[in-house]
């Protein structure tokens, strides 16, 4: 029987509320082995084990948060007898934290998020039913090799491509315009798909223990947006990811003040979008000094994570360009 270790933060499927009800709940509320207790046919699936990392609402995830939980997962994936990690989360954020993991976990064998819309105690709560299908994905060889990936509501999709589009729906999430990896009938798995990007032991940043990352932050433009924001930014971070308009657009007031920050602070700029789908290229008429890295198809959230990484192997532009295809 494969060993699967489950490694839990918290979350709305760790929430507890009013009896029976799906609101006024709060997330991280009970351990995970209360959940399990749930689902008494996990023990077919794998022999479990449980680290309680934490127990908090998603929104309380960091940056030291994220790397603490990939040196850990690191650490226990990389033993012999462990087959696979499941780690349950918080859906707000779980979009974050899996495209982290993604890029910063050092095997190929798989890693599954999952979580919940419903908290534990609602009528017909979604989670445990999730974190069942989350196990025996994890404990499924052919899961091996994807990247880290999520479960949720059936689906199984990559953790680079994730986002959640319902923040209501108990059927939460999307991959954007790439559809999904795969769906699961109870405890069988059926892939049709896989992403060309590169990701876990391929990657670059999945090699060391995580120290620290680079600061970077996310400014969003909408029509009249004040330009001088910026500058407070660009003082206090080395990048900034634009959430611009269309394909990652903005004002001829920001594309002045970007070279300014460019000029004055040595910023590092990628050019996102606000549209939900689609790819940001590079452009011309919007960044006229090429200033900028298109953030291709990941979203702003996505795209500062993968810039936080990047800038503790380089500065140098054309080497981000390149890692921004890649990723
Ligand atoms: C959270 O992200 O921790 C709260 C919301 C949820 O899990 O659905």
């Amino acid at each position: 029987m494969k060993k699967i270790v489950i490694v839990a933060t918290g979350g709305t499927i760790a929430g507890v509320g009013e009896k029976g009800k799906t609101v006024a709940y709060h997330a991280g509320e009970i351990n995970i082995d209360d959940i399990l207790v749930t689902i008494p046919d996990v023990k077919h699936l794998a022999y479990l084990e449980i680290v309680q990392f934490m127990n908090v609402d998603s929104n309380e995830m960091n940056p030291d948060i994220w790397m603490k939980l990939s040196n850990t997962i690191n650490q226990i994936i990389k033993c012999d007898d462990v087959d696979g990690v499941v780690v349950t989360h918080g859906t707000d954020t779980i979009e974050e934290t899996s495209y982290f993991l993604n890029l910063t976990i050092h095997s190929d064998k798989p890693v599954v998020l999952t979580g919940a819309m419903r908290p534990a105690t609602a009528t017909s709560a979604d989670g445990p039913y999730n974190l069942y299908q989350a196990i025996a994905l994890a404990a499924n060889d052919e899961a091996k090799g994807h990247g880290v990936i999520v479960l949720f509501s059936n689906t199984i999709y990559s953790g680079r491509d994730i986002q959640k589009v319902n923040n209501y729906k108990i059927d939460a999430f999307d991959q954007k315009s790439f559809g999904c990896l795969g769906y699961m009938q109870d405890e069988r798995a059926y892939f049709f798909s896989k992403t060309f990007k590169t990701h876990t032991v391929q990657s670059m940043f999945s090699n060391e223990k995580l120290e620290k990352l680079s600061s970077v932050a996310i400014a969003y433009y909408y029509a009249g947006a004040d330009e001088a924001y910026l500058e407070y930014l660009a003082q206090h971070n080395d990048g900034i990811v634009l959430v611009g308009s269309g394909n990652g657009n903005f004002s001829k007031a920001w594309v002045r003040m970007i070279e300014t920050c460019y000029q004055k602070y040595g910023t590092v700029f990628v050019r996102a979008s606000r549209v939900p789908l689609g790819i940001v290229f590079s452009d011309h008429v919007f960044d006229p000094n090429q200033r900028c890295i298109s953030s291709n198809t990941l979203s702003a959230q996505k795209a500062r994570i993968l810039l936080m990484l990047a800038l503790t192997k380089t500065t140098d532009f054309k080497e981000l360009k390149t890692i921004f295809k890649k990723y």
